[in-house]
């Protein structure tokens, strides 16, 4: 088994001409957490929506656990284990807590949404899913209707139905945009708990968060790689510094404990 889980080469998605993401070359450690920063606009998004299979590249492979991707449909590369923790517009809010995570546990089994299935059958997943919210902390809340659940639980939540998925490698999109100080300890503490076992790739706006979670990160900028290694290394890097000026860069420089 490599010791690489993924892997990309010269990776290009061009918008009408305008490269979103340029030759970016990508090489993920197998149980690592994987941080991609950047400023807005430098093409984290693209760069998930690529791996996942959701936009097609321009140019460029993609390899995962040792077969080439480029040409897979999302769903295929979603049960080979690489999985994007779903948007919170995919949390279906009038659904039960437990309903959500059964919905996405019966998908992983039978491929599909499948609504038409009694009830006594998709209580067969119960178990499984009441497992999965104590893993995310969400025990007591499982017959709540999602869409009433305090925003940070529901990012829990759509962890939960991401893990339903049982991912191999998860790539998480901010996880804690939007966030207050208290809910983001908490999902720091869950991704941590989640990547054991898995290797993830972190998208994420939070310095600290990055500092604190990533063994190796990737920086971005207008769809190039700027640099590469641990927060330390890319941290200090002057062109990492200045591309983050007049944005994050006190949140660089200062902020976080180098
Ligand atoms: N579907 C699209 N069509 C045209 N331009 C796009 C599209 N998606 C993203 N872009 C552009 O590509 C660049 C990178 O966007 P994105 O990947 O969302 O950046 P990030 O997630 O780093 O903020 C931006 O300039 C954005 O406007
Ligand atoms: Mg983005």
């Amino acid at each position: 088994m490599s010791d690489t889980i993924l892997e990309t080469d010269g990776l290009t998605k061009e918008f009408m001409g305008f490269v979103a993401v340029g030759d970016v070359s990508l090489k993920i450690r197998r149980g690592s957490i994987h941080g991609l920063i950047g400023p807005n606009g430098a093409g984290k998004t693209t760069c998930f929506n690529l791996l996942t299979k959701f936009l097609q590249p321009t140019r460029g492979t993609i390899r995962y656990d040792g077969r080439d991707i480029t040409g897979m449909k999302p769903a295929e590369v979603a049960r080979l284990g690489l999985v994007r923790s779903f948007q919170i517009s995919a949390v279906f809010p009038h659904l039960s807590v437990l309903e959500n995570v059964r919905v996405a546990l019966q998908r992983q089994r039978g491929g599909s949404f499948d609504f038409w299935r009694s009830e006594s059958l998709l209580k067969q997943y119960d178990d499984r899913a009441m497992a999965l919210l104590a893993d995310v902390g969400l025990s007591g809340y499982e017959h709540l209707a999602a869409g009433e659940l305090p925003y940070g639980r529901k990012r829990a939540l759509e962890i939960a139905t991401t893990l339903a998925m049982e991912p191999q490698m998860m790539l998480l999109d901010e996880p804690t945009a939007g966030m207050t100080h208290e809910d983001v300890d908490r999902i720091v503490a869950l991704v941590r708990r989640v990547a054991v076992g898995r290797t993830v790739l972190l998208v994420e706006h939070n310095l600290k968060v990055v500092s604190g979670l990533c063994d190796t990160i990737t920086v971005l900028t207008r769809g190039r790689i700027l640099a590469e290694g641990d927060y330390q290394a890319v941290a200090k890097n002057p062109e990492v510094v200045a591309a983050y000026l007049g944005t994050e860069a006190h949140t660089v420089t200062e902020g976080v404990p180098v």
